[in-house]
């Protein structure tokens, strides 16, 4: 193909996609292709450096030319697409809102459970989460060898370290040194060497709670356990039950039942019984005060050791404890 041949390829084109061009986007296509420093009539300019004189003043000059007439007719094409609105600009068009995250159902559930114990008077506190297997195991009244041990397998970084397999582990540390009155919340993850399943999670939550005084009695832990289920059950109506039940760091230990909040005449959430285990408690074993320092023939003490996911599992109606640490986004989403 000679030069000239070449120029009106280019023209023919360039016609052409001008001819074509839609909308502002449309527009600014063609003047890249066709009119910039790197589109076709600079690109053929370039190659005519190393023509001869002659063709290079008769061509040029062409394509100087043509290049005058498409840019003529792109500024007119381009003032009429500005008349007809295509650039037009409404700064009234509510823009594109970044989408919002929001609290996790355990934060919601966990925040309200403080509240909740604020409210009555206890401190809150945070103890470690990788623990030393004497505040797990020893201060709460399971020694070496204590068969209990087994009841609650875990991850342990060497002999003396350990992922907290409950936050009782925090009860030694929060009351070694202290002196009663005392009223203490320590919520946080717990790990457990499970193998997992719709109520099974190796990663979960409790909020362990103790209260320390003079004449402290099961009825003080009724009462405390009662507010509970109402503030975070939202159940003014639900019945409680207490069965007794074995945890060393507890004399007497106590299970405790809620009416199911669910049905009537049994259903798979309540095992068909009618009831919903939701919070061991019972008052604190004489050992462990003494473990701390504290008196037990002078003081007494209740604890409750509950669990977060569970709570927030009959609050939401979550079935499967797995749900809530998947961070599945279309899960997470509907709280
Ligand atoms: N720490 C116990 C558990 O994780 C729960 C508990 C706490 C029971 C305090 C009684 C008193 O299973």
């Amino acid at each position: 193909m000679n030069l000239n041949e070449e120029l009106y390829k280019i023209e023919n084109e360039a016609l052409q996609a001008l001819e074509t061009a839609s909308g502002s986007d449309g527009l600014e296509n063609f003047r890249l292709t066709h009119l910039s420093r790197h589109g076709t009539l600079s690109n053929f300019l370039r190659g005519l450096k190393d023509v001869s004189i002659e063709d290079r003043r008769t061509v040029g000059k062409r394509a100087n030319d043509l290049r005058l007439s498409l840019e003529t007719k792109f500024a007119e094409k381009q003032a009429k697409i500005a008349k007809s609105g295509g650039q037009k600009v409404d700064v009234t068009v509510p823009g594109n809102r970044p989408p919002r995250g929001h609290l996790h159902p355990l934060t919601i559930v966990r925040r309200e459970i403080e509240d909740l114990f604020l409210g009555m008077g206890f401190e809150i506190a945070d103890t470690p989460e990788v623990e030393e297997a004497k505040y797990n195991f020893d201060f709460v009244n399971m020694p070496k060898d204590h068969p209990a041990r087994d009841l609650m397998d875990t991850f342990w970084l060497n002999d003396a370290r350990l992922l907290r397999t409950h936050t009782s582990a925090g009860q030694g540390r929060v009351m070694v040194g202290r002196k009663p009155p005392l009223r203490i919340l320590i919520p946080g993850r717990v790990f457990r060497h499970e193998a997992t399943d719709a109520s099974h999670e190796s990663t979960f939550h409790q909020f362990e709670g103790m209260m320390v005084d003079k004449n402290i009695s099961m009825a003080d832990l009724k009462g405390v356990i009662e507010a509970v289920l109402k503030k975070i059950l939202n159940r003014d109506d639900a019945k409680l039950r207490f069965r007794p039940t074995y945890f060393p760091f507890v004399e007497p230990g106590i299970e405790t039942h809620v009416s199911c909040l669910f049905c009537k005449n049994g259903c798979p959430t309540c095992k068909y019984s009618g009831w919903i285990e939701i919070l061991p408690a019972g008052m604190i074993h004489p050992n462990v005060l003494r473990n701390v320092g504290i008196d037990p023939t002078k003081y007494r003490g209740f604890a409750f050791g509950g669990s977060i996911d569970r709570l927030a599992m009959l609050r939401f109606g979550i079935n499967d404890i797995r749900l809530l640490w998947s961070g599945d986004a279309s899960f997470l989403k509907q709280f």
